[in-house]
Parts: structure tokens; C-alpha cells; sequence
């Protein structure tokens, strides 16, 4: 079944008829809500809000274990997990979808791996390509049927978080390869190869990062949940055609 983690902006999926609410418990503790499922244009799907469904739970805090845990025992396969993000590339401007190939990860201190208990042999998982094939060309698929513009490719830097990012960390990781800036790719997209989950990223361009574009000396919160709540119409749009191409 196609679950999908709801990022900043996505606490909800309007065109979700909902059945059903499970609160989950795992070994790893609490996930961040019970897992809601029902329909998208008659096709059941899972949805999870990552940061809680009144969105109180910061980056650094979200329990990823627990979440991807709680998705799979629910027999989800195939995961899309929407983030926003700020852009260090001027082809990405504020608004734009986008789903990116590869990611960095800057992270740090968080439970990142199910591979750590006692009786698991040590287990040094490839993880040369972080994203889902079989979900990309679903989404592009999606993408051309719904006329919706969803560039493809791109590197996404994940941090820690919350704070937003300086000019020069923002210099930083344009110079290694970074298109998209954001706090919540990982360890979600590494735990979710460990579970053997297809995972994609559906990233939400919210701002220019930190000394992009506009933004030489201060993000405002304001624009960014704005820029967020209009694309959030878009991604909804989206998210129905690639229910839609998965079934197909
Ligand atoms: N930096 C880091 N994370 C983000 C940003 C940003 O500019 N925008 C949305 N998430």
C-alpha cells in the first residue's frame, strides 16, 4: 500500500476520505500521530503528519523509527514523503515541486538506523541511490497527466535544524553538490531502505536559502508559510495523480 508523510504545510490531505484511525505502538516508541487511512480517487492510502497533526514536533525531534516502523507493520511498501525545503538553485524558486536523485546528510545526534541491537550482524547497507526508482517514474508519470510542473533531480542537504541555516553554510553545501536545503530527509529515507520500503522524497520549495537570491540578510517566516500554504494546493493536486498512476 502507498503511504504518505505529510511534511511542514501537510498536516492534512484534503482529498482524503478517511476510514480509519490506528494509534500505533513500536519499539521504538511513539510515532508522531496515530496513521490515518482511507481514500484518494478510490484508492486506499496511509498518511502520517511527521511533525504531529498540530504540528508541534520539530525536525530534530521527530521520532523517524517509530514513524517507519508504525508505516510498515501496516503493510505500507512504498512511501513518498513530502518536505519543504530552501532552494540554492535559481532554476528552483519558491513554489516549485521538485524531486530530488540524492541527498547529503548534515544531521546529526539522531536515531538513525535499526542495524544497532546486539543480534544484528553488522550490516553496511548500499544506499548509493537514496531514492525510489519504481516511485519516480510514478511521479513523473503523475506529473504528465496532471499538466503539474515537477522538476526532477536535484541534491537535497538535509540538517539538523530547527534554526535555519547561515549564508555560509548555505555556501557550503552549493559548493558540495547541494540544489535544496531542508531538515527531514534523514535518517527518514536511510530507515526506510532498511525496512525495505520504496521511499521517495517529494521536496517543496518554501524559500531561496540563506544568501540566495532575495535573501542576502534574513529569511521572513511569514512569506515562507504562505509560499508553503499556495503550493500545498498543488502538491494535494499531485499527490491525487500519483495515487491514481500507482494503481494503474
Ligand atoms: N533551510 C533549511 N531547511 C529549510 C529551509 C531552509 O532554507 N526552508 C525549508 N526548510
Amino acid at each position: 500500500m502507498l503511504a504518505i508523510l505529510g511534511g511542514t504545510g501537510l498536516t492534512n490531505l484534503a482529498n482524503l476520505t478517511i476510514t480509519h484511525r490506528q494509534v500505533i505502538r513500536t519499539p521504538y516508541g511513539e510515532p508522531s500521530g496515530a496513521l490515518l487511512f482511507g481514500n484518494i480517487a478510490g484508492h486506499e492510502v496511509m498518511f502520517m503528519a511527521r511533525h504531529g497533526y498540530g504540528h508541534t514536533i520539530p525536525p530534530h525531534l521527530v521520532n523517524y523509527r517509530a514513524n517507519l516502523w508504525a508505516l510498515s507493520s501496516q503493510k505500507a511498501t512504498h512511501v513518498i514523503s513530502v518536505s519543504a525545503v530552501g532552494s540554492i538553485d535559481s532554476n528552483l524558486a519558491p513554489g516549485t515541486l521538485v524531486i530530488p536523485d540524492q541527498l547529503i546528510d548534515y544531521t546529526s545526534n539522531r536515531e538513525h538506523t535499526y542495524f544497532d541491537t546486539p543480534d544484528h550482524r553488522v550490516t553496511h547497507m548500499d544506499f548509493t541511490e537514496p531514492f525510489s526508482h519504481v516511485l519516480r517514474a510514478i511521479c513523473t508519470a503523475a506529473a504528465k497527466k496532471s499538466s503539474i510542473d515537477v522538476k526532477l533531480g536535484g541534491v537535497y542537504a538535509v540538517t539538523q535544524g530547527p534554526r535555519l541555516d547561515t549564508a555560509a553554510e548555505v555556501k557550503r553545501y552549493q559548493g558540495d553538490g547541494a540544489s535544496m536545503v531542508g531538515m527531514t530527509g534523514m535518517p527518514e529515507a536511510a530507515l526506510a531502505r532498511e525496512l525495505g520500503l520504496e521511499y521517495l522524497t517529494l521536496a517543496v520549495v518554501s524559500n531561496y536559502a540563506a544568501g540566495c537570491a532575495g535573501n542576502l540578510h534574513r529569511i521572513e517566516g511569514q512569506e515562507v508559510y504562505a509560499t508553503l500554504e499556495r503550493a500545498m494546493y498543488l502538491v494535494r493536486g499531485f499527490l491525487e495523480q500519483v495515487v491514481i498512476c500507482f494503481h494503474d
